[in-house]
């Protein structure tokens, strides 16, 4: 039976962030003479394709998806890096994409910080730590004082494990969990109450990742930050999500709390990442075998995108997309699961 989900029962308010059928379509068409002499058509791509869903103040969201699924389309477009084609995003009760566009979008920019996968790459190497940390400070006037500016970074670096004596190096002198907390520093800097992750660890070794991921974890807790969190590991969303939303080819296909997607997944398309991980416990239900291939996402499936890798597929799948539905306390977009067929 289908019904509208209930607000979650620890609900304080309103959610922090509200995506409201959230869509980013790129044209990559051929240069414009190549299409008029070669008669060939404008191409879009779409990127991410109506996502909706909220973060509670203080909660993690994370998403997860196979690689080109749209995780990092939607990350910028929570940040105001990409306007929407489509939807929208409200954020604390604000029209945020309508507020990025007037100058009032200076401080709703300090309140949402992005980090991303690669710390060396997002660092400017020709700047030491002191003024990479420093930046937002000044930029959005926060700080200005030589001192006073010095005294908070070494709070900054202090609140992510590092030494107030680092912020004399350059990113090339750490490694790299070191720089990944100089990244989150500086994210940090506008004290921000919304941080975007993407990937945030994922190109960390193993034992650094855990670090990193404390460290987050413990900054979230004191400072009461509210995260979406990207990443293709599904054991690193175990350890830090709330709620965890599955994405594939541009669209949230389930979304649901933590300890329910991993015990009790709905959608054949989160079963078939879950069962890909080989420690992960079962609950002794059958195992759905990784088949097939992510789509051309400028040939998209018809009906349910994932139908064609899909075992539980039939004719309506292939002609019908399902919609993303409360189904038994999580939002699934399946007909199966619909259906009561799986
Ligand atoms: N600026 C862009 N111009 C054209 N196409 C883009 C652009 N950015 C992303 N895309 C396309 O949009 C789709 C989604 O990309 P996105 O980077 O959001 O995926 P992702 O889930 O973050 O993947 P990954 O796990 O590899 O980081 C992909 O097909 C990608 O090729
Ligand atoms: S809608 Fe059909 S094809 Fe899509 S996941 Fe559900 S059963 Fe599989
Ligand atoms: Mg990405």
């Amino acid at each position: 039976m289908n019904a509208v989900i209930e607000p979650r029962k620890e609900t304080t308010g309103e959610p922090l962030v509200v995506a409201h059928d959230l869509a980013r379509t790129f044209d990559v068409s051929p240069p414009w003479l190549n299409r008029v002499l070669e008669r060939k058509p404008r191409v879009l791509l779409h990127a991410v394709d109506g996502v909706s869903f909220s973060i509670e103040r203080g909660k993690t969201l994370a998403l997860v998806g196979e690689s080109g699924c749209g995780k990092s389309t939607v990350a910028r477009l929570l940040v105001g890096l990409y306007a929407p084609t489509r939807g929208g995003l409200q954020f604390d009760g604000q029209d945020a994409h309508a507020a990025f566009k007037t100058p009032e979008g200076r401080k709703l920019r300090r309140r949402i910080q992005m980090i991303f996968q690669d710390p060396y790459a997002s660092l400017n190497p020709r700047w030491i730590v002191e003024d990479i940390i420093g930046e937002p400070l000044r930029e959005h006037g926060i700080l200005s004082g030589k001192a006073e500016l010095r005294e908070r970074v070494g709070e900054l670096l202090k609140s992510v494990g590092l030494s107030p004596l680092d912020m004399s190096k350059y990113p090339h002198q750490f490694s790299g969990g070191q720089r990944q907390r100089i990244s989150i520093a500086r994210a940090l800097a506008t004290q921000p109450e919304f941080l975007v992750c993407d990937e945030p660890t994922s190109a960390l070794d193993v034992s650094v990742q855990a670090q990193v991921l404390n460290i987050m974890k413990d900054l979230q807790r004191e400072q009461g930050l509210t995260y979406l969190f990207i990443s293709h590991n599904l054991a690193v969303v175990r350890h830090v999500a709330d709620q965890v939303g599955v994405m594939y080819l541009g669209r949230l296909v389930e979304v649901a709390d933590k300890q329910k997607l991993f015990a009790d997944p709905q959608h054949p398309y989160t079963r078939m990442l879950l069962d890909a991980i080989p420690q992960m416990k079962h609950t002794g239900r059958q195992r759905t075998p990784v088949q097939g291939e992510v789509p051309n996402p400028l040939n998209p499936p018809t009906g349910c995108a994932f139908h064609p890798r899909c075992p539980h597929a039939n004719a309506r799948c292939s002609a019908e997309r399902p919609k993303l539905l409360g189904i038994q306390g999580v939002q699934v977009a399946c007909h199966a699961v619909e259906e009561g067929r799986i």
